[in-house]
């Protein structure tokens, strides 16, 4: 554990000194309630780089989900841009709430944030084909938001801790119904919501994978159901799973999976402060990296699939190493080794 705060302190330390530093981006659109946009671009970007919306919890800022994050130091493995938007209410809180932030165009917290992401599709030639969101608390919520009201900006989300859709809406910047978990809806109903938050939009919704630890004590574990009846609705899936993982990523942690474009991890005895898992909401983004690689899967249903990637990125600790349809790194930094899970899942511990 020690050595692990070490590591992550170490991380921090590194990537503000030695990487690209984090800048504030201004003029980028219309912007109604004064959202930070704060933007890390590494060095060596594609001309189409990937883009990642990283969004802090209540109290948070910009700068501290940059350093209390591995998104930054991914980027610069992976080459895409990171934007951190700062929520502008005093308590730090995204306004998840109103009628306006909910609804396309309309303003709010989440027409700030669209602005940001459509300047970095038209000025620094952001790919519009892989524009993402996640984040945490207050800033899940808001993935949710965004997913819901800019589903033609946001290609795939992934949100940690949060409530579904609409779960806050309402004239209060908290809702202690929803939080309490005390927001029942069906799925039908849910999915109405989002559906409202942009009428008459018939595009491909966002790919959702939502994270709730199952001791969560600010925002109710039901809203990790209510979410999954939201977005199977969404997708036309059953709320049944068609595949379920035991301790995947974490020990303990269960991932359900209802078809490809949505999935919900459980994080057993997990309290509200979740540990973010950067490396699998990568690949859930399909962001990958390093050289040529060269995936042979075996026949046998038991065995893992053999993944070579010469002279690649070594993996961080707990990040995925293998597994059907990976193409990220496929060794681990030492001193953690590769270990096989899942016939979809391996992972450096
Ligand atoms: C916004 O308010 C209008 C009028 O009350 C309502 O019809 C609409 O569904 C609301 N939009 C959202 C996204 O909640």
């Amino acid at each position: 554990m020690i050595l692990r705060i070490l590591n992550l302190v170490m991380l921090a330390i590194l990537a503000r000194t030695t990487f690209a530093q984090l800048q504030q981006v201004t003029n980028f659109g219309p912007n109604p309630t004064n959202v930070g946009i704060y933007a890390y671009r590494p060095s060596g970007l594609p001309a189409n780089p990937a883009l990642i919306v990283a969004m802090h919890y209540c109290t948070g800022t910009a700068q501290a989900y940059y350093s209390g994050t591995r998104y930054a130091t991914l980027a610069n493995t992976y080459k895409f841009i990171v934007i951190y938007p700062n929520a502008p209410d005093s308590g730090g809180c995204w306004d998840v709430h109103t009628n306006a932030t909910l609804t396309h165009d309309a303003g709010g917290d989440s027409l700030g944030i669209a602005s940001a992401i459509r300047y970095a599709i038209n000025t620094w030639g952001v790919d519009r084909n892989r524009v993402f969101a996640t984040g945490t608390s207050s800033g899940a919520m808001m993935t949710n938001v965004l997913a819901g009201a800019y589903p033609d900006l946001i290609k795939a989300g992934a949100a940690f801790a949060g409530v579904p859709y609409g779960c806050f809406a309402g004239p209060g910047m908290w809702n202690s119904q929803c939080a309490q978990g005390q927001l029942t809806k069906t799925a039908q109903q849910w999915g109405d919501q989002v559906r409202s938050g942009y009428p008459g939009y018939t595009g491909s919704r966002p790919k959702m994978q939502i994270w709730h630890g199952t001791r969560d004590e600010t925002l109710n574990y039901n809203n990790f159901d209510e979410a999954i009846k939201q977005w199977t609705n969404i997708f036309g899936y059953s709320t049944t799973a068609t595949q379920v993982q035991q301790n995947s990523p974490l020990s303990g942690w269960t991932r359900s999976t209802y078809g490809p474009n949505f999935q919900a991890i459980s994080a057993a005895n997990v309290p509200h402060n979740i540990p973010v898992q950067e490396n699998d909401v990568l690949n859930w983004f399909g962001i990958t990296g390093g050289g040529p690689t060269t995936t042979t899967t075996t026949t046998g249903p038991t065995q893992p699939p053999t993944t070579t990637t010469p002279g690649g990125p070594l993996q961080t600790q707990w990040g995925q190493c293998g597994g059907i349809g990976w193409t990220g790194p496929t060794a681990c930094q030492p001193p953690f080794t590769c270990q096989y899970t899942n016939d979809w899942y391996s992972q450096c511990r």
